[in-house]
């Protein structure tokens, strides 16, 4: 029987993304998959540790009892050596801030962390570039977990077709707030609702301010090779947290000013959503009705639909629907990423998908 070549891995974030992954990867493990990925460093935003050996779970375990401090979130990771493969299912900006280094170094990263293609114009620029150039880059988790908005939009490029425009309700988070305030309950028990299905965000403002789909869409939008993805997404003012208040200081303030937005339903079937879309003049993100037959309106729950118009999809887009957050769903666009990263480690394709589409574009 032919024997893999160990893989190092580091996994970067030990929340629940990671708790959800770590099962997974244990699991396949036990079934004889996967058992030449050897977790050799974790690191969370209170520490790090070269993992001797054990399951994943019982390593994440180990990091989860690290003491906690305040002021820990802007720690950086130190890259070891044996490091192959980076796993970033961290919320952090300082590890997002090593992306274009790891790649440069010659390491696959795997994201759930969007602060790198989605984050600072110019870091994305770097991502991109290096993705091109054929570095290990997967950031399927990043945008509608499972749906494969990402590889669509990527493998659209591989095939010359030029992408007119991305709509989306891409905060499954907002949609399930909207959609349970829409029908009668308070904002802060929305939230808790979302939070204790682990569908929002660690710091719940991200979801509601709009800021964690405006990185979604920048996401979207610079992969698909928008020239007008730079930093500005234009956020409905009536999504706008309150600079500097806290979670849930301001709850009552967006609360009455979302309260006016229901009022005012033109039709009583009519869906409020929070509605995306990069286009060529730019990117959006805003509060609108939709007719209850509008293909962004045909979706329940923590459902995120996305829809791409591209010169084959002009009259008819393309349609992808379907739960685009939670850690389980998550956890396995990330191990899509790993095997695609895998196999090109082993050189079983003909190179990484990027360096394929992007040779193109
Ligand atoms: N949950 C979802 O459904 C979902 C869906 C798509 C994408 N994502 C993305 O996946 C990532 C993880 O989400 P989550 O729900 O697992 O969040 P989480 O439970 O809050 O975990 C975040 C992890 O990041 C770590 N971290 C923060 N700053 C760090 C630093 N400077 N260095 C190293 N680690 C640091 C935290 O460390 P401590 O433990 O020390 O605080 C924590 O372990 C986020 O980027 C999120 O946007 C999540």
């Amino acid at each position: 029987m032919k024997t893999q070549k160990a893989i190092g891995v580091a996994l970067i974030g030990t929340g629940r993304v990671a708790k959800a992954l770590c099962e997974r990867i244990d699991r396949l493990q036990r079934q004889g998959t996967l058992a030449h990925l050897v977790l050799c460093g974790i690191a969370n935003s209170r520490g790090q540790w070269r993992v001797p050996g054990g399951t994943w779970s019982e390593a994440l375990s180990e990091a989860e009892n690290w003491p906690r401090r305040t002021g820990d979130r802007a720690r950086i990771p130190e890259t070891r050596p044996e490091w192959e493969l980076v796993i970033d299912a961290s919320d952090a900006d300082s590890v997002a801030a090593l992306h274009p280094e790891w790649l440069a170094a010659g390491l696959a990263v795997v994201t759930a962390n969007k602060r790198g293609l989605g984050g600072e114009v110019g870091r994305a620029a770097r991502i991109l570039a290096l993705w091109r150039r054929g570095a290990g880059y997967g950031a399927s988790a990043t945008v509608g977990a499972g749906l494969g908005a990402v590889e669509r939009l990527v493998r659209m490029q591989a095939q010359g077709e030029q992408v007119l425009s991305i709509e989306g309700v891409l905060s499954g988070t907002l949609a399930f707030v909207l959609e349970r305030v829409s029908e009668g309950q308070d904002l802060a028990g929305a939230v808790a609702e979302a939070q204790a299905l682990g569908l929002a965000e660690p710091d719940p403002v991200e979801d509601l301010s709009g800021r964690d789909a405006a990185r979604k869409l920048r996401i979207l939008a610079r992969v698909a090779g928008f020239a007008e993805s730079g930093e500005s997404v234009r956020i409905d003012p009536q999504l706008a947290w309150p600079e500097g208040v806290a979670w849930p200081d301001a709850v009552g303030e967006v609360a009455a000013r979302l309260g006016c937005r229901l009022a005012a339903r033109p039709s009583p079937r009519a869906r409020l959503a929070a509605v995306a879309r990069a286009e060529p003049d730019g990117l959006s993100f805003a509060l609108e009705w939709l007719h209850p037959l509008d293909p962004l309106a045909q979706r329940q729950g923590p459902e995120n639909v996305i829809l791409i118009r591209s010169e084959r999809y002009r009259e008819f887009p393309m349609v992808l629907r379907g739960p685009g957050a939670g850690p389980e769903l998550t956890a396995m666009a990330l191990i899509d990423d790993l095997l695609a990263s895998l196999e090109r480690c082993a050189g079983g394709r003909a190179g990484d998908l990027g360096q394929r589409v992007f040779a193109l574009a």
